[in-house]
């Protein structure tokens, strides 16, 4: 039996009623654009507001996610997946809570106890130490417990919202003996399902008990699959593997010799089939959801292409496939079948129209090009052939050539000003965005690239940033992996900055004062000849189109999530602002 079956039969024989999926646009939730968790369309429900079904639910919900659209084409990641959840609004609580996902577990998917173990919050910022959870583990004869702070056993959807300490549990995929200690940051124990016991709600103002307490549990759909069926590659399970298959046959290589492309394309047009299919009514245009539907589908056309799909129908005939794969769970893609299909097809067309004539202008222009492909040809190949620019950094990419990315959103602001016809939110979710969050990204990367200098090398140099609402990344020439020793120092020096309160001031002068006063830039040759410089008290200097924020102290706790190669003497920081 399907999983999802097996898991809404348990939960029912607890006293859960079913509830249906909701559509993967939010419906009364402007700050995001796709349902990215189970929990989502039932914040108000969370708040206390009562359920027509009653305090017990459960569900399989369609989610996407696209922050991490760079991540497709390995084993493990999808734009679209499936959420099993089951909720108690104000009903039971922990100790139900666990013993449920235990019985689950053991008693109907047979995983044995010993392959399980559980991490439970360590008690942080004033909110105690979940012993109550770990007690109830052991009393079930789970030893394997790791106790963890607030970054790994507290969830919030975003900034703020319902929230609390969570218990995730971990399985042991290998076939290597089981140890007796749980060290959650061994890779061979994954997160099967995360049970968080949702008792508080954050915002601006701080944290306060909500007025019940509630139980929000998740598991991945995907993932659980490739578990039990035991593949180490989800797109081998059960889940994918017909369509993988059938690409293959279409494509003119094997799964073995390209399987990023086969996976991008299975990835991106079971996404587009999901948005297209439902009742949001999503069509591909250059806003919003609709952008991201555009990228997706222009992306799996490019791969299609590398594979050297010949077959004129190919994405109708893999849409067709993955809508009889689904119609029992969704009814909607089945009565929206001809929409979907239609819409595929025409933005097929019309991308197919412009990609040979752009690919062919793309071989011209990146022969000349020697490090940086610079805004006007990023933004001909936009304008022109209708290239996503995520599409140009990624052909870029396989070059080693990076795109002057912030160059393009200017250029492309000036183009939608004197247009007056696109929508500000153009690239949410994807690209500027400049959201308040991103604003506060923008200048941490400034203090980061500042305290990198005076911690590692004042020769360090910033080759590259990408900022979301949720983390900023920053790439910088380093010739050795940061220390622990480096990484606490940077970390606490940009916290000082922001404790410090320093003003953030704005000044416009010539290219060349500004580069004789001494201001950073990454690439000279991308900026216009009278450019903004931003300051941060004597802390830094740098040409930059902005924004940013005011005052350091408005930025928040700084702290370095990850430190990672890039590409050769190139290092990546991965950091969050709480
Ligand atoms: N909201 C939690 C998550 O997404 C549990 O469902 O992990």
């Amino acid at each position: 039996m399907n999983l999802k079956d097996l898991y809404i039969d348990f939960f029912v024989s607890k006293g859960h009623k079913q509830i249906p999926s909701a559509p993967v646009v939010p419906e009364n939730d402007p700050s995001v654009l796709f349902n990215t968790a189970g929990m989502q369309p039932l914040i108000p429900y969370l708040m206390g507001q009562p359920h027509p079904y009653g305090t017990r639910l459960v569900d399989y919900q369609k989610c996407i996610r696209t922050n991490d659209l760079d991540s497709i084409g390995d084993k493990t990641h999808h734009t679209f997946f499936e959420m099993l959840g089951n909720w108690s609004l104000g009903d039971y609580f922990k100790e139900e809570s666990i013993k449920y996902s235990f019985e689950f577990l053991t008693k109907v998917l047979n995983i044995p106890i010993n392959k399980l173990a559980v991490t439970v919050f360590k008690g942080e910022d004033g909110i105690p130490k979940d012993t109550e959870s770990a007690s109830i583990w052991q009393s079930l004869g789970i030893n394997k417990i790791a106790y963890l702070g607030k970054e790994d056993n507290f969830w919030i959807a975003g900034e703020s919202g319902p929230c609390g300490p969570d218990t995730e549990i971990f399985y042991f995929r290998s076939n290597d003996e089981v140890q007796d200690i749980f060290d959650p940051n061994d890779d061979r124990w994954v997160e099967i399902w995360n049970n968080v016991f949702m008792q508080y709600y954050k915002d601006n103002n701080g944290i306060t008990e909500l007025p019940k307490k509630n139980v929000d549990t998740g598991m991945g759909y995907e993932r659980v699959t490739a578990i039990l069926e035991g593949v180490n590659d989800n797109y081998l399970s059960s889940v994918w593997i017909d369509i993988i298959k059938k690409i293959e046959s279409l494509s003119k290589y094997s799964y073995e010799e390209n399987p990023e492309s086969i996976r991008i394309i299975a990835d991106h047009i079971r996404t587009a089939v999901f948005i297209l299919g439902d009742e949001a009514g999503i069509k591909p245009s250059n806003t919003d959801q609709g952008y991201i539907l555009r990228r997706l589908i222009r992306r799996a056309i490019r791969h299609a292409k590398k594979l050297e799909i010949e077959s004129n129908d190919w994405e109708i005939v893999i849409a067709n496939m993955i809508i009889d794969k689904y119609k029992k769970y969704y009814s909607e893609l089945e009565k929206n079948k001809d929409i979907i299909l239609d819409e595929l097809t025409k933005e097929k067309n019309k991308f197919n129209r412009t990609l040979e004539k752009g690919l062919r202008e793309f071989e011209k222009i990146i022969t000349n090009v020697d490090k940086v492909l610079n805004k006007d040809l990023a933004f001909k190949l936009y304008d022109t052939y209708g290239f996503p620019i995520e599409l140009t950094e990624e052909l870029a990419k396989e070059k080693n050539i990076e795109v002057d990315i912030e160059g393009f959103k200017e250029k492309f602001k000036a183009h939608q000003e004197l247009s007056r016809t696109a929508s500000s939110g153009k690239f949410k979710g994807g690209l500027a965005g400049d959201s308040d969050k991103e604003i506060k990204y923008h200048t941490a990367t400034h203090l980061l690239n500042a305290a990198l200098k005076q911690v590692v090398d004042k020769n360090v140099h910033q080759k590259g940033s990408n900022i979301t609402a949720e983390r900023m990344r920053f790439d910088f020439s380093c010739d050795h992996k940061l220390s622990e020793e480096e990484k606490q120092k940077v970390e606490e020096l940009v916290n000082i900055w922001i404790n410090d309160k320093i003003d953030v001031t704005v000044k416009e002068m010539s290219k060349e004062d500004a580069i004789k006063s001494g201001a950073e830039c990454m690439f000279i040759e991308k900026y216009p000849d009278i450019v903004t410089v931003y300051s941060i008290g004597d802390i830094s200097k740098e040409l930059c189109g902005g924004p940013h924020v005011k005052n350091t102290g408005e930025l928040g706790k700084f702290k370095i999530t990850k430190e990672e190669a890039s590409s050769a003497g190139v290092r990546r920081i991965k950091a969050i602002l709480e």
